[in-house]
């Protein structure tokens, strides 16, 4: 079991930066600086290839400091010794999980008129190429005149793609903002992230990167503010970025906490003129979010209590819009819902369904409707498995997982979201490309059910089959 201890003392060392000096059985996440849930994804990852084993959902659950890691691991190895000395483990699990959440939120009805505020010097805002844009110009250029600097940078319509965001980066360099804004849609706020990101670090090669970014700094030259005007992606409160790079067909997501914007408005008024198809896809993300993160393999349980309330909203909000009683104080639910659910996703990860969902860009499937595309049948795979739907269910104010899963499923449904049989055809005729993309998705480790490729492959023809044949 030594050789064993000193291997992962080795790997621990060599990802998170430390010296063996600093590890003792005790030292769990939280206790170094780099050991956060997203470091913990990331070491489980580095020690099923150090030991060329794959450890099942209870292992990692039950991994909370380097004691236990030595003992899962000894065993799953076929160490002998590691019986005799199981005892020996049996201390107070004391797990450190921060909760990152951005230190400003402004929100309700017309909050963004606070943003006068909170902006002064030169300020870059950042939108989308939508119709809203011309009346917060508009009304911006004019409450702002005053006491910033002002530049409005336009992005690229569509995802996030790397040449839209170097474009964004080189504006920013030539005006170099105190401040900037991002007004708009997850796509939109990431571009921007991103943008902020290579204009603070203008020596990162973005082929180099991908994943946990260590040891990035931003926040040096400039404060970031996100204002999001569809209700979903939860970008205002995640530490990720989600870019199709120049030449690659999948999404590249990149990681670090230095990302989460410092000020967020969460301001209803912008979803009162956005259209259905919008606030569905856009709700069915944050749904997504809500779900996936609370049954995924990183532990949060301050944030998973979040889950079950969210859930709730979101289905009540859309069967409201869908049957077109109390439009507006929907929408309001689905802005808040989406920055809980965006809270337990930047902390928890998400599964199986983003796998897919983020192959899907390429085929100019919005990521919403892509997540609504999965999220049944991965539910219904995994649910067979694992019983955290059933628990999650509970939360919920449900009797079991069928039931959640068929209220999702009749929602999903009604929204009338999914895409159509051309769009499926295409879909499968992408398959190959489709399961390595979603098997090489970062947030393929952390479904709660790890899956072989053949697993995968069932999944995803019978959800497209499933959905052709209705
Ligand atoms: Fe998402």
């Amino acid at each position: 079991m030594d050789n064993i201890r000193l291997k992962i003392h080795s790997v621990i060392c060599n990802l998170f930066s430390v010296t063996e000096d600093q590890l003792t059985d005790s030292t769990g996440p939280g206790q170094l600086a780099k050991w956060d849930s997203i470091g913990q994804l990331r070491l489980i990852m580095e020690l099923e290839k150090a030991f060329g084993i794959q450890l099942s959902v209870d292992e990692v659950m039950s991994m909370n400091n380097i004691g236990d890691i030595v003992q899962v691991i000894s065993k799953s190895s076929g160490d002998p010794e590691s019986e005799e000395s199981e005892s020996t483990t049996e201390q107070t699990k004391v797990v450190y999980h921060p909760v990152r959440v951005p230190p400003q939120i402004f929100w309700g009805k017309g909050c963004t008129s606070a943003l006068k505020s909170v902006l002064s010097g030169r300020v870059a805002i950042v939108t989308g190429s939508s119709d809203y844009v011309v009346k917060i110009q508009e009304r911006l250029a004019v409450e702002l005149t005053d006491r910033c600097e002002l530049m409005f940078i336009k992005r690229p319509s569509g995802e996030p793609e790397e040449i839209g965001c170097l474009q964004i980066s080189r504006q920013l360099k030539d005006f170099a903002p105190d401040i900037i804004v991002a007004i708009g849609g997850g796509s939109t706020i990431d571009a921007a992230k991103l943008a902020r990101l290579i204009y603070e670090n203008p020596e990162i090669d973005l082929n180099e990167i991908s994943g946990l970014l260590e040891s990035i700094e931003i926040r040096k030259k400039t404060t970031f503010v996100a204002v999001p005007t569809t209700y979903g992606s939860g970008s205002e409160v995640s530490s990720a970025v989600a870019i199709t790079k120049t030449g690659h067909t999948g999404k590249t997501i990149l990681v670090s906490h230095e990302i989460l914007p410092e000020i967020v408005f969460l301001d209803p008024s912008y979803g009162v003129d956005a259209s259905d198809n919008i606030l569905f896809s856009s709700a069915i993300d944050a749904l997504t979010h809500a779900v996936e993160g609370y049954v995924s393999l990183v532990r949060n349980p301050v944030l998973e209590s979040l889950a079950g309330p969210t859930i709730r909203d979101i289905l009540g909000a859309l069967k409201n819009i869908v049957s077109g009683e109390d439009r507006y104080h929907s929408i309001e639910k689905l802005c808040y819902s989406a920055y809980y659910a965006g809270l337990i996703q930047n902390h928890c990860s998400v599964g199986l369904t983003h796998s897919f969902a983020h192959q899907m860009g390429t085929l100019g499937l919005s990521h919403g409707i892509a997540n609504a595309t999965f999220l049944v049948p991965v539910m219904k795979y995994n649910a067979d498995k694992v019983d955290s739907y059933e628990k999650l269910s509970h939360l919920c104010g449900l009797s079991s997982a069928e039931e959640l899963i068929d209220s999702i499923s009749e929602i999903v449904k009604a929204t009338d979201i999914i895409p159509d049989a051309n769009t499926l055809n295409q879909i499968l005729g992408k398959k190959e490309q489709i399961i390595a993309g979603a098997m090489g998705d970062i947030t393929f480790q952390t479904n709660p059910v790890l899956l072989s490729r053949q697993e995968v492959e069932i999944v995803f023809t019978n959800t497209i089959h499933g959905l052709l044949s209705t």
